[in-house]
């Protein structure tokens, strides 16, 4: 490094040092700085739903079928394939039967051979089954070339809103339908996650993962709420409060992982709903006793709707501090 490079830096620790000043400390972990060198190499591979990633990172579904659509997919199945993520697909409703907006679905040749899963709600799926047209569900995993399917369980959501299904049977009786059809499946919410109930229930059946979409982030039933008439509004808008964070949410878990003991509960877990960056990832997955890794939507919603070159920047940044947590954090 040269003197004048130096002598910048020293000009710069000075005016800055009153600025950088922090109170706060990050109460989840204990810093230890002695045992080992700066992260260098790769994080170590992980196998997840059958299959190898190279980061502990899923995107979670969003969006297809609008016109910004096709240009957040594509940002964000490249990072995937890049980095080595899995990935859910937005609702593919839309190309159940139509295939105007297929494009938008088809990452395939982008994620390469990282997970993708297609996505349908509990009440398309009641729909499908209601009508016995089941092959669509296979259909629709061929066309969209993906691994399995994750299905959203949104009842509030669709309750809110104002052109909402209703659903008529048990999203646990759809569930249990969609297994018999011999694809691998994934269950979420959408960001209110699950009591230890529907939980414990989850973990006895043979899905791939549970995906917690837990309460704490993107709040679809506050976001449907928005798109509603003010007397609704005003009725239920402490519905939005209902729900669980993910870290209460890992809590059950690892409760019923006790509990359940002996029961096969093999599905793998992915830790989603309110995940803000590597931290609360590194925190929650740590701190779960599962298989898991964490997932996000909104956090790369904000970088994947222009160039490429911000979501690159966004997910290797988290990356590298993902090993830089790993590598001087242990949890409290
Ligand atoms: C714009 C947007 C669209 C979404 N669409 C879907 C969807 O089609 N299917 C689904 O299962 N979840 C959908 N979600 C919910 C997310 O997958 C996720 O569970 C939720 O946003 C919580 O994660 P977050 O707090 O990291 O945003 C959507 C979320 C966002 C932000």
């Amino acid at each position: 490094m040269g003197h004048q490079q130096t002598s910048d830096r020293k000009k710069d620790h000075i005016d800055l040092a009153f600025k950088s000043s922090i109170a706060k400390q990050d109460s989840r972990f204990y810093y230890e700085p002695l045992f080992d060198g700066h992260p260098s190499g790769d994080l170590s591979e992980i196998s997840f739903v059958g299959k190898k990633m190279r980061a502990p990172i899923w995107i979670s579904s969003m969006t297809g079928g609008t016109k910004e659509a096709a240009i957040i997919n594509k940002n964000l199945a490249r990072a995937c394939g890049q980095f080595g993520l899995g990935m859910g697909l937005g609702s593919c409703r839309i190309i159940l039967e139509d295939d105007e907006f297929l494009a938008d679905f088809q990452l395939r040749k982008f994620v390469k051979d990282a997970p993708l899963y297609a996505n349908l709600g509990i009440a398309q799926l009641e729909e499908i089954f209601d009508a016995n047209k089941n092959a669509l569900v296979k259909e629709l995993i061929n066309k969209t070339e993906t691994d399995g399917l994750i299905i959203h369980v949104n009842p509030l959501q669709e309750w809110l809103q104002p052109e909402g299904d209703f659903f008529k049977k048990s999203p646990i009786s759809t569930i249990k339908q969609a297994l018999d059809l011999g694809v691998n499946i994934i269950v979420k919410e959408v960001g209110q996650g699950f009591g230890p109930d529907s939980l414990k229930e989850l973990m006895k059946l043979p899905l791939s993962a549970i995906d917690f979409g837990a309460h704490g982030g993107t709040n679809f039933s506050m976001l449907e709420m928005h798109r509603t008439k003010e007397i609704r509004q005003e009725a239920y808008e402490k519905v939005s409060h209902w729900g669980h964070s993910a870290e209460e949410m890992v809590g059950f878990h690892n409760c019923l992982l006790e509990e359940l003991e002996g029961q096969h509960c093999n599905a793998d877990i992915i830790i989603s709903g309110g995940v803000r960056d590597f931290m609360d990832g590194y925190y929650l997955t740590e701190k779960s006793y599962a298989n898991s890794i964490y997932g996000q939507a909104s956090a790369f919603l904000k970088y994947a709707r222009g160039d490429y070159a911000d979501l690159e920047e966004y997910t290797q940044l988290q990356i590298e501090g993902l090993k830089l947590a790993k590598t001087y954090l242990r949890l409290r």
